[in-house]
């Protein structure tokens, strides 16, 4: 990928199912989610407001924010329920040895 550039995130087993960790690294703060042993990763902050969505909770591939109670598909960003309008932005992860990495 032109311009791509791959960030090690963390380890596989930093993430149990079920769960997500905030991993801020350069200039970005990440939520790396383990859905069912999948991951999946987003930018951390909500598009509407102040929450942090790794802290966020999490039902099998949604996780709704803990401050307004948004809700976002993990997947692929979409909201699932308002008050967030705006999609979170997501990024193509490949576990690569165990570790978590993803293009950016
Ligand atoms: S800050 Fe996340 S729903 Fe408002």
């Amino acid at each position: 990928m032109p311009g791509g550039k791959r960030i090690e995130l963390c380890s596989s087993g930093d993430v149990a199912p079920g769960t997500a960790l905030k991993v801020e690294i350069d200039d970005l703060a990440l939520a790396v989610f383990n859905v069912d042993g999948e991951f999946f990763v987003t930018d951390d902050l909500c598009t509407h407001g102040p929450g942090s969505l790794s802290e966020g909770y999490i039902e099998d591939d949604v996780v709704e924010c803990n401050f307004h109670n948004g809700q976002f598909n993990i997947r692929t960003g979409e909201v699932v329920s308002p008050p967030c309008m705006v999609p979170g932005k997501t990024y193509a992860v490949t576990v690569v040895d165990g570790k978590v990495t993803v293009e950016v």
